[in-house]
């Protein structure tokens, strides 16, 4: 018998007519675009983020380009961001023209290693054609970077802080979320993420009015905004006073409905993901190179629950002949894709980044997954190592 990786369907189940209610809702409406759940759904996101204000936006990505345009970053500009991560992080740099310098993990966490980034940045400023601005930390299978160690070496060398928690949106360190220490905090709601949508979306998490005001202009087509329009008078919509080069990255009405009833669970759902994590780490010990290690005082989402064997492939192949998916994040680090090679490398390049992609291993994940199933991979694992 087979299971699902991420059972999205289990969670529907539950909330199916609130769903169904939601939809309907805005159906009956006709405020398909910026309708007033959007709104209502990012002041809740920003309750749930521990922050002043929220922006939502098309997608995860478009999230990490929105305060890079915000912060005007282009060419000449150094940004810091793993190379184990998905495309999305290094991505829109040089989208903006800006320089990503892929910088290594720790063995542990598969976050970012303060000290390599101390390491690049040292070398950045040495070779002397850049220009350090922006760190982008990323919170990797859902729990949170040395966000502590991070935001101290951004205060030193005068850099901004982007936490891109995309997997990680709802994780805490110390019981702060990630924009604690980051100027912003990022999110996606693609579906098989921990607090997903049935689409694409984003947001991006702020404490800073102007910079909430700057990214709402952008994500408009540049339209002017509340700063913008200072000692004088437009009589017309504002979008079509375009004040700078902006783009489309509106997340739908339908979305955020959507967004409104699952954020209502949410919490629940994280505190399910614990006792998954938990059995796991408990059933599989001794019986692979590394279950996944959290960081002292921090909470993961477990967008992923991620464990490291020296014949991953070989796991893989007969856990799938058990009717146990898997997959691997990452197979191919991003400094060593074809579009991404030319990029600086933090000192001493990413011996730990290339190890771990040889490893790592993605085990089913999801608040749902009962103890029966969750013992039939435990078992399956068991089975293999003989
Ligand atoms: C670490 C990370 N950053 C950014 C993104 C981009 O999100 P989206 O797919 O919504 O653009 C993703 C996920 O897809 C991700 O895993």
């Amino acid at each position: 018998m087979s299971m699902s990786f991420i059972d999205l369907a289990a969670q529907q189940r539950r909330i199916r007519g609130q769903i169904d209610a939601a939809i309907a809702s805005v159906l009956d409406s006709g405020a398909y675009v910026m309708g007033p759940q959007v709104r209502e759904f990012e002041a809740r996101l920003a309750v749930f983020g521990q922050a002043k204000l929220a922006l939502s936006c098309a997608n995860g990505t478009d999230a990490i380009a929105l305060p890079l345009m915000a912060w005007g970053i282009g060419p000449g500009d150094a940004v810091f961001c793993p190379s184990f991560t998905f495309a999305a992080t290094p991505e829109v740099v040089p989208w903006v023209g800006a320089t990503p310098v892929f910088v290594d993990i720790l063995e542990d966490t598969f976050n970012l290693d303060p000290a390599k980034l101390e390491a690049a940045i040292a070398g950045v400023k040495a070779d002397g054609k850049l220009a350090p601005k922006v760190v982008i930390a990323v919170d990797l299978f859902g729990q949170p970077a040395d966000y502590p160690a991070i935001k101290a070496i951004c205060d030193r060398e005068g850099l901004k802080l982007i936490s891109d928690s995309a997997q990680g949106f709802g994780c805490t360190l110390e019981g702060q979320h990630p924009l604690h220490w980051a100027d912003v905090a990022t999110t996606s709601f693609f579906p098989a993420k921990p607090l997903g949508c049935y689409g694409d979306g984003g947001a991006v998490l702020t404490n800073d009015q102007d910079l909430w005001d700057l990214m709402d202009s952008f994500r408009v087509h540049g339209k002017a905004v509340a700063p913008d329009l200072v000692g004088r008078t437009f009589d017309h919509d504002t979008k079509y006073l375009n004040t700078r080069i902006g783009m489309n990255s509106r997340l739908d009405t339908i979305q955020a409905a959507i967004l409104i009833e699952k954020l209502s669970i949410f919490q629940e759902e994280i505190d399910l993901r614990q006792v998954v994590a938990h059995r796991y780490a408990e059933g599989l010990k001794g019986a692979v190179l590394a279950t996944p290690g959290v960081i002292a005082g921090g909470v993961s989402v477990w967008a992923q629950y991620v464990i490291e064997h020296g014949n991953r492939d070989g796991l893989a192949a007969h856990l799938k002949t058990q009717g146990v998916p898997t997959a691997v994040y990452y197979p191919v680090p991003m400094h060593v894709q074809a579009p991404y090679a030319a990029f600086p490398r933090g000192v001493g390049g990413l011996p730990v980044t290339e190890a771990k992609a040889e490893t790592v291993l993605a085990l089913p994940m999801h608040p749902y997954l009962g103890e029966a199933d969750q013992q039939r991979i435990i078992d399956a694992i068991r089975a293999f190592n003989g």
